[in-house]
């Protein structure tokens, strides 16, 4: 498959361009940024929140699918956050939509439904929206908006509710959240070749034995996580907000400390 990757410079982006190339795939790059030293497939430097920048690229670049990545991974703004989400999604579906390209997967996040109480048991896709800050919110906008484009012009698209993607678990948290680097790659490879999803969400954990948001949907979808953060557990110390942040899916996002006007500084 040649698939476009946006956001290709950053921490995900870099282990999956990797990742999908060694499997196989043919990779674009995207990034407001330069391509890191050595990047051996093309590569675009442009905003993808720029609708005539991003046309540009898909006029240039013949593609099977997107994996969208960009954006702003924690809390900003809500202006901010429509725009880094929303807006992006919206622009990479109206030119998919031009030009024909029939799947998008797409980094979300599990601050899409972070306000959701772990009493209320395990975490499954039919969650209702929840988001706990206005990332979450930008997240939501952005998982409708791919709904509406699976509905109205049969794209598939998946999107990804990320827990904690990193080398390793580093809070007591992530011993649930964790979303290891191959992992990852597995998550997206089989979001972008499973055979007609439709709109379809998962949960974009490794395999953990502590985890309590389903796995069931994303393996319906064919990814099998092969990592668990328990190998790591005996590294994570305890820390003084462990309580608090395991009350709600969205961890340290679902607390007071995130609360500020939806339309100030
Ligand atoms: N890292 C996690 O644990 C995690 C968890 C849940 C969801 N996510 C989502 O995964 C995606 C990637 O996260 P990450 O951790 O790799 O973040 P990152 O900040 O490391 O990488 C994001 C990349 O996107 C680029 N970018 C940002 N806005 C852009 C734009 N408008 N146009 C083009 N490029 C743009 C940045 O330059 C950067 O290289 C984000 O959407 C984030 O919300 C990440």
């Amino acid at each position: 498959m040649r698939v476009l990757v946006t956001g290709a410079a950053g921490s995900i982006g870099r282990v999956v361009t990797t990742g999908l190339a060694a499997a196989g795939h043919e990779v674009v790059g995207l990034d407001l940024v330069p391509p890191p030293d050595g990047t051996p497939f093309p590569w675009h430097e442009a905003d993808c929140a720029d609708a005539d920048a991003v046309e540009a690229v898909f006029a240039e670049q013949r593609l099977d699918a997107v994996v969208h990545l960009a954006g702003i991974p924690e809390e900003a703004s809500l202006p901010d956050e429509l725009t880094s989400h929303v807006v992006t999604t919206a622009a990479l579906l109206d030119a998919m939509v031009a030009h024909d390209v029939p799947r998008i997967v797409y980094a979300s996040s599990n601050h899409a439904v972070g306000r959701t109480p772990r009493a209320d048991g395990v975490l499954t896709e039919h969650a209702l929206p929840r988001p706990d800050t206005y990332y979450g919110v930008a997240k939501v906008a952005a998982e409708a908006l791919l709904h509406l484009f699976a509905d109205r012009h049969d794209i598939d698209a998946v999107a990804c509710r990320i827990g904690s993607f990193l080398e390793e678990p580093a809070s007591l948290r992530g011993l649930s959240t964790w979303l290891s680097p191959d992992d990852c790659v597995r998550m997206v490879e089989a979001a972008l070749t499973t055979p007609a999803p439709g709109y379809a969400v998962l949960y974009g954990i490794s395999a953990n034995t502590r985890a309590w948001w389903d796995l069931e949907p994303g393996r319906r979808l064919g990814y099998e996580p092969q990592d668990d953060a328990e190998a790591y557990a005996d590294r994570v110390e305890a820390g003084p907000d462990d309580e608090t942040e395991a009350a709600h899916v969205g961890g340290p996002y679902a607390t007071a400390a995130f609360h500020r006007p939806a339309l100030g500084a």
